[in-house]
């Protein structure tokens, strides 16, 4: 067995069609919903976002991701033995979006399956990921984000349908003589199903209730604050680190100010925050991977340094992982 796990290649992939907060509220005007560029980026520090032709799925957004990571760490798709996809908008009821990126990336036999935790999935996904490789059951994981939330936003609904876009993120987790994963803490409390959902779902053949997103914003925010700060202080203590020892902060792109309130708390400076929102959105499951994998390409992250890097979202849902690229 090995001790540790670590992350030996990052990739991520976006939809060609880029939607800037014009085109958005162009084509919202059309629908009698009124909003603005200044208002979007005022309360949330997002420019634009990109949405997925609609024959394209959250699979296919993972495959390039994937690809692109695999290829960052030198490995082949062959090496893979476990696939875990964090994903809230898969291509199926089931089977798993884990199981058809499986096929198209033209191997068998591995494990693989999905991770349902919302914004926080990829970070439940990287935990569940490095205690399989420390208990010896896998040694190349492929963790994945990818998401198609254009599909389940209520465009007559500007206070969510805004926020959110499309895309995928990957990482290739081994493992490693060297530490890697440091710690991480995770963390769900269902009595808030409510603040936000897409509470339609299959039976008989329909579709019963709304199949499209609802969120209590400001509810989401307050928890939001609270709990990402909570989550990395666990993370620093289980390894033995202090908030100085984080050299970047890669939350959950979900809003700039809950963003950088959380790296205020932390006493992160903010040139050490990560930031792909204003040009992302929010990608749920796929924002902290694809926030990493630009870190990485542009030059921020380098090896050897420690990340912290954070979830929360539906469920609700939060979590942090820290770790030594
Ligand atoms: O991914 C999971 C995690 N999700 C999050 O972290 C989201 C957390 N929540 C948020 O980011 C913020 O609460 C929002 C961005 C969703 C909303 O920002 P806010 O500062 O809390 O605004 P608000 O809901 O208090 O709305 C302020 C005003 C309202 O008008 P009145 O009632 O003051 O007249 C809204 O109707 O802004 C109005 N408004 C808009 N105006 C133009 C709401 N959405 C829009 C819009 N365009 N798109």
């Amino acid at each position: 067995m090995t001790p540790f796990s670590r992350i030996t290649g990052t990739g991520s992939f976006l939809p060609p069609r880029r939607v800037t907060n014009n085109d958005l509220a162009r084509e919202l005007a059309a629908r009698g919903v009124e909003t603005s560029d200044q208002w979007i980026i005022e309360r949330t520090g997002i420019r634009a976002r990109h949405f997925a032709e609609p024959d394209v799925t959250s699979s296919d957004l993972g495959l390039e991701a994937a690809r692109h990571a695999l290829e960052a760490a030198g490995r082949s798709a062959a090496d893979v033995d476990l696939i875990i996809v964090a994903t809230s908008t898969p291509d199926m009821v089931f089977p798993s979006s884990a199981a058809i990126l499986q096929n198209k990336l033209g191997i068998s036999g591995c494990p693989a399956f999905d991770v349902q935790a919302v914004c926080s999935g990829f970070v439940y996904a990287l935990t569940v990921a490095d205690a399989m490789i420390k208990t010896g059951s896998a040694k190349c994981a492929l963790v994945v984000g990818a998401e198609v939330f254009s599909r389940i936003l209520d465009f007559n609904d500007r206070t969510t349908c805004v926020l959110f876009g499309d895309g995928a993120g990957a990482v290739v987790l081994e493992a490693s003589a060297e530490p890697g994963i440091l710690s991480s803490d995770l963390h769900a409390d269902g009595k808030h199903v409510g603040i936000l959902c897409v509470p339609g779902h299959v039976s008989g053949g329909q579709v019963l209730g709304t199949p499209l997103l609802h969120m209590d914003g400001q509810a989401v925010f307050k928890l939001a604050v609270r709990v990402l700060e909570e989550a990395a202080r666990a993370c620093l203590q289980k390894a033995g680190k202090v908030d100085t020892d984080i050299d970047w902060l890669i939350p959950h792109q979900a809003n700039i100010r809950i963003m950088q309130g959380t790296a205020k708390k932390l006493k992160v400076p903010l040139e050490k925050l990560v930031v792909t929102v204003n040009e992302h959105g929010n990608t749920s499951a796929a924002s902290i991977p694809l926030a990493l994998d630009e870190a990485v390409r542009g030059g921020k992250v380098k090896k050897g340094d420690t990340l912290m890097l954070e979830g929360v979202g539906g469920g609700f849902t939060w979590g942090a992982v820290l770790l030594n690229m």
